[in-house]
């Protein structure tokens, strides 16, 4: 099966103790054609671990929604895709994550080097469920060895319905700078859709993607923390030709629209934190904020903190 038509071309990154579905919903809100869980792995998900489980945060709202598997295990992973299957429209497999303890297991970034792996699963997982699925991988384990193209050349082969690129190879973890000539590469070398990642920050950024690379989506990471307003900015910019900047008090307000999900959906308080902290990065005097924000302990006291924060923006704003 193919992958459904998105309403946009622009992907928000799946993101480990970041994307929950409030934030998902927020940047659909927004204009994402497509978000992804945060990666879930197969192995603890075959053994019905409950709190594994418990990270599958898809919701109806979301649709089309995409769970990311991770694992090196075959049989655990098509056990896992097909538990995952009548849960989302799409099952993406994670071929990229450079964390230590994930590529210890062979898992994440590490089947890089094993093309023949690669294979084996993105065929079985194609042939257990009825969903399209979609990879997500790096350029290769090092810049000595890309083997970027190969490697989506593989998957679309074995029944990948697009590949998304994030273009730095495992060394490089989340440094330097991602090159992109070789989303251009790929692009021209396989014929399922293309998603471009790494670097996109800025409605100019994801247009010199598109018009650098040829690809079909621009996939968003980093750049939409405490910023899911980029994805209306690139809509609008689309639609328009044009698009405003994001106002000091819309970056807060936008956390409490994030805030009103996360109680309706029972973030974990933590997660709530984080995008606390993210929402205010930049504003005067979100320093101080950020410090007590630090020692509070429950959704109350940060709504109240946050609302103080708010009117004091106000202010700076008028
Ligand atoms: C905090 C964090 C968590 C991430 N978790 C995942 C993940 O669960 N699965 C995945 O495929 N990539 C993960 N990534 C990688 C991103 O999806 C993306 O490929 C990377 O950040 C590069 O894109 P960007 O420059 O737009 O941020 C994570 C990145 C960050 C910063």
């Amino acid at each position: 099966m193919n992958l459904p038509k998105l309403p946009s071309d622009t992907i928000l990154a799946p993101m480990a103790g970041v994307t929950d579905v409030a934030f998902r919903l927020l940047c659909k809100k927004y204009g994402a054609g497509l978000t992804v869980t945060e990666m879930i792995s197969a192995n603890a998900l075959a053994r019905e671990n409950q709190a594994t489980i418990k990270m599958i945060d898809v919701v109806e709202a979301e649709k089309p929604r995409v769970i990311q598997l991770f694992g090196q295990n075959t049989d655990s992973l098509v056990q896992s895709a097909k538990y995952c299957e009548d849960k989302c429209e799409i099952l993406d497999f994670n071929l990229g994550c450079p964390a230590a303890k994930i590529i210890k297991q062979g898992a994440g970034s590490a089947l890089l080097e094993r093309p023949n792996k690669i294979k084996e699963i993105v065929q079985a997982l194609s042939q257990a469920v009825r969903i399209p699925v979609t990879v997500k991988i790096r350029l290769g384990i090092r810049t000595g060895s890309i083997n970027v193209i190969k490697i989506a050349q593989i998957c679309e082969e074995a029944g990948a319905k697009m590949i998304a690129v994030h273009a730095r190879t495992q060394k490089q973890g989340y440094t330097g700078k991602a090159d992109w000539n070789w989303i251009k590469k790929v692009k021209e070398n396989v014929s399922v859709p293309v998603a471009g990642n790494g670097d996109v920050k800025s409605v100019e950024d994801y247009v010199r993607m598109k018009t650098e690379t040829g690809c079909d989506y621009v996939m968003i990471g980093r750049g939409s923390l405490g910023n899911p307003y980029l994805f209306k900015q690139i809509a609008d910019y689309n639609k328009t030709g044009k698009y405003t900047e994001r106002s000091k008090v819309q970056q807060v307000k936008d956390f409490f629209a994030y805030l009103e999900l996360a109680q309706k959906y029972n973030i974990h308080f933590n997660n709530v934190k984080f995008h606390a902290q993210a929402f205010t990065k930049g504003i005067p005097k979100s320093t101080q904020l950020r410090d007590s924000l630090s020692q509070i302990k429950n959704i109350p006291s940060l709504k109240k903190e946050m609302l103080t924060f708010l009117s004091q923006v106000k202010e700076l704003e008028k």
